[in-house]
């Protein structure tokens, strides 16, 4: 019986410092996430001076409420309807975005000094939109994007957002829970800090109907792309062919239903307006939202002009198609699982 309760000694010396072993790595883990969540970015700096030429100023309004549509996110939640609607509602923040990764709530960006942005200088204003790097140097989640957009448009939205009357609302913080906190320690890099594949930056862009200010519109503006393409809702990264849909988003308002962006590539068989002529996407865009729990941002798209609708129709058509199939637009949550 002597060697068994000797080896049975040694398997539990073993199982010891296994544990120890484990014990120290999952500190170590923990740690690093703790210190690295709220690492800070260098990025290049921006020279910009807002400007208040009416013109310029009145660009920036048409963007942050029709293709940009900053005021579908920067508004609370309740609000969306009136925005749908066509009220201009302060944009004081506090849209709640419940990911797999934590709570996220959209930032007050009225002038308010201490509630909004009203303290930010014009070039933070504009890094955290070209670079995604905020004023205190964390990366923002990629929501927006509008890191390639041209240099005169960019100036057309800071000098619009710096006409926007202070509103004082507090919004909450975001929330991130265990696996937010890895995503932000190890994986999160702000977008505009990533070189491959960018395009050069416009000095201006001049709209009008073409295929190229199309393509500007739905990549670097309207965010077609960001919804349209399957990603990883964790970290946000592209998963899939562009345009060919399959995001699964949760539903607006109503979290029992998924929402599934549908293929707007051209593909004949799989691509949902291989159909529609041009005069059908334009009346399809000036009728808005027909689903109320779908996120994409039918109000202020129906509200672009016709040159701009043109240009994204006719943009479309010369994507790649790719047939892809992402069945039911709109799903149960439940049945995901
Ligand atoms: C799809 C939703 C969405 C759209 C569209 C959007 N934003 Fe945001 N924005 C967010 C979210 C969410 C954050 C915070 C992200 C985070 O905390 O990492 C944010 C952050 C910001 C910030 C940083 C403010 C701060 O206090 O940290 C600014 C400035 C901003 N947005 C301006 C704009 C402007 C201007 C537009 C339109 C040109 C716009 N946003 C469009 C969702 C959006
Ligand atoms: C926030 C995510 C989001 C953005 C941004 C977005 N979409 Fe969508 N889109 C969806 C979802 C989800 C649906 C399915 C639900 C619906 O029809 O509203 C959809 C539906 C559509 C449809 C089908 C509508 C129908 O009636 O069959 C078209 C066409 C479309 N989107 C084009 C676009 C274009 C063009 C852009 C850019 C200008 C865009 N989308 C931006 C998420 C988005």
């Amino acid at each position: 019986m002597k060697p068994k309760t000797l080896s049975m000694k040694k398997f539990i010396r073993v199982l010891k410092w296994v544990g120890i072993v484990v014990a120290l790595l999952v500190i170590g883990l923990l740690v690093a996430v703790y210190t690295l969540k709220d690492r800070t970015f260098e990025s290049p700096a921006i020279d910009i001076k807002a400007s208040t030429d009416s013109s310029v100023i009145a660009r920036g309004k048409y963007l942050a409420n029709g293709p940009a549509h900053c005021a579908h996110c920067h508004v609370p939640n309740d609000k969306m309807a009136m925005v749908d609607e066509g009220q201009i509602i302060p944009m004081s923040g506090g849209r709640l975005f419940e990911l797999p990764i934590g709570n996220i709530y959209t930032p007050n960006i009225t002038s308010d000094k201490e509630t909004g942005i009203g303290a930010w200088s014009d070039a933070e204003i504009a890094r955290v939109l070209r670079y995604g790097v905020k004023n205190n140097g964390h990366a923002l989640f990629p929501f927006m994007p509008f890191y390639d957009i041209a240099e005169s448009d960019l100036l057309a939205i800071v000098s619009y957002l710096r006409t926007l009357a202070p509103v004082k609302n507090k919004v909450q913080d975001n929330e991130f829970n265990f696996m937010g906190n890895v995503v932000r320690a190890f994986i999160m890099k702000p977008e505009g800090l990533k070189t491959e594949n960018r395009p050069k930056i416009l000095a201006t862009i001049n709209p009008d109907s073409s295929t190229e200010y199309g393509s500007y519109l739905a990549k670097y503006v309207a965010n077609c792309v960001g919804c349209h393409t399957d990603r990883d809702l964790k970290t946000g990264e592209f998963t899939g062919p562009a345009f060919a849909g399959g995001f699964k988003l949760p539903g607006e308002g109503n979290p029992d239903v998924t929402m599934v962006s549908p293929n707007i590539t051209p593909d004949a068989e799989t691509g949902v307006m291989h159909s529609w002529s041009e005069e059908m996407f334009i009346k399809r865009f000036r009728a808005g939202r027909t689903i109320k729990e779908s996120p994409m941002p039918w109000g202020p798209f129906s509200r672009m002009s016709d040159m701009e609708l043109k240009a994204l129709y006719r943009f479309l058509q010369t994507v790649k198609p790719v047939n892809q199939n992402n069945g039911p637009t709109m799903v149960k949550t439940a049945d995901l699982k």
